[in-house]
């Protein structure tokens, strides 16, 4: 990356290659949690290389858990057990991660002394009473700026509850399973849709018996965890970018290996069947409860796809992604995605003003988007190109990358450095799949 930390993307004509893409990041920090929270060492391969799971890692570390990385990249996590985290001598620092600061809330408030969670600009922005509620409810008392960031949770005893969230979220669901570790009785959530479920596949991985039954998922507190060895598949939000740039580009191929395939995670391929790309998968093995494998996609762009709300929580982070099929053609049209304003940036204003940017016509709406995209008899539609802001987020600066592809000469992206947070090898990867 240039020291200016924007980069420029000159148009392709496909995208070609062979891939693995960084470690799951939802994934790591919850490996990374209960790791320290387990009996013993654990040993994790393919940790998150990005800033995200760094933050996670670091946070830990100042809780008094012992993490070393080995020559082949893999983290041996000395866990300290439930009771055994010490009280830092200041802030934990969560970056740009809202899992780091809404997980560690959740552990935080079981723990006989008081933490203040800080993060960078755009987390202090992010809404925290989502999880503040239920743990306060469960015993903990947590203050906040109007409940935003920074967070001072004041842990002690907890009772197990029942809670219904009001959003779907995997970040609260996870918050209030981890504070129900530490609770007396059970902690039941009951979730308004289903969302990821990699906390209750880690924690079972981890020796805890949870209850799942549709969208109802229960634990009993004071359960103990097993150190693990596990193995983290690849970040299918990551690999989103090259599937769709591959679904987008006529004559691409993209085979991506050793990707997670966590059912609450690959609705984007039915997506992208949907939309007309060819796409294969096989399942290769699994570790800790998560399968993972290759998926080839194929480009045979057909053109147009509407996201309805009901498939929301199973696309939050790929629609960004989405967005860009239509900027090499066709329209995307998004409702029911009102969360997207509350991520690292928000991602609907950001969308559409960086689609715009680049020469793409976007709407933009209180719930969604539309991107329209150029509407040429030639086979190989065309935008300007132009420069667009990635505003700080990480998934914005790498939809942006995928449009400008379909520019008529290159573009800047602004603030690509954000890529960092989840994908640090991002545009040398896009280099290589280009060429
Ligand atoms: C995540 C859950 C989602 C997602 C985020 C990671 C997780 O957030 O957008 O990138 O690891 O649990 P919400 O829980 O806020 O929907």
């Amino acid at each position: 990356m240039p020291p200016s930390h924007a980069a420029t993307i000159a148009p392709a004509r496909r995208l070609r290659g062979r891939l693995r893409v960084p470690g799951d990041k939802s994934i790591s920090h919850r490996y990374a949690i209960l790791a320290a929270l387990a009996d013993g060492p654990s040993r994790l391969t393919n940790y998150a290389p990005g800033a995200d799971c760094r933050s996670t890692l670091a946070c830990l570390g100042r809780l008094g858990v012992d993490i070393k990385e080995g020559p082949d990249g893999a983290l041996t996590v000395l866990g300290r057990g439930s009771s055994g985290l010490r009280s830092p001598d200041q802030p934990l620092d969560a970056g740009n991660s809202g899992t780091t600061m809404r997980l560690l809330a959740g552990v935080l408030a079981g723990q006989p002394f008081s933490t203040t969670l800080v993060g960078d600009a755009s987390l202090s922005r992010r809404p925290m009473r989502r999880v503040i509620e239920p743990l306060e409810r469960m015993g903990a008392s947590i203050s906040s700026t109007d409940g935003r960031p920074p967070l001072t949770v004041r842990g002690g005893r907890l009772h197990g509850i029942s809670h219904s969230p009001e959003v779907p979220s995997a970040q609260v669901k996870s918050a209030v399973l981890l504070a129900g570790l530490a609770a007396e009785g059970e902690t039941t959530v009951v979730e308004p849709a289903a969302t990821r479920d990699h906390t209750e596949r880690a924690l079972r991985a981890f020796g805890v018996a949870v209850g799942v039954n549709g969208r109802v998922i229960s634990l009993r507190g004071g359960q103990r965890l097993t150190p693990q060895s596990a193995t983290i598949p690849g970040d299918i939000s990551s690999a989103a970018f090259w599937l769709v740039g591959a679904a987008a580009l006529p004559g691409s191929r993209v085979e991506i290996d050793e990707v997670g395939l966590n059912p609450t995670r690959t609705h984007l391929l039915e997506v992208l069947r949907r939309f007309g790309a060819s796409v294969t998968v096989f399942e290769t093995a699994s570790s800790a409860g998560e399968p993972r494998g290759t998926i080839v996609v194929e480009g045979d762009r057909t053109g147009t796809l509407e996201i309805t709300p009901e498939e929301v929580p199973a696309l939050i982070d790929e629609l960004p992604a989405i967005a860009a099929l239509a900027a090499h053609g066709g329209d995307v049209v998004v409702r029911g995605a009102g969360e997207l304003r509350v991520k690292e940036s928000d991602r609907i204003a950001a969308l559409v003003a960086g689609f715009r940017a680049l020469g793409i016509d976007a709407e933009e709406h209180p719930d969604g988007f539309a991107v329209h995209g150029p509407r040429t008899a030639s086979a190989r539609p065309r935008v300007s190109g132009g420069v667009a802001d990635a505003r700080g987020d990480h998934r914005m600066a790498m939809a942006f990358a995928i449009a400008a592809l379909a520019g008529e000469g290159a573009s800047t992206i602004e603030g690509a450095d954000a890529v960092a947070i989840s994908y640090p090898e991002f545009f040398d990867t896009l280099d290589r799949l280009v060429r």
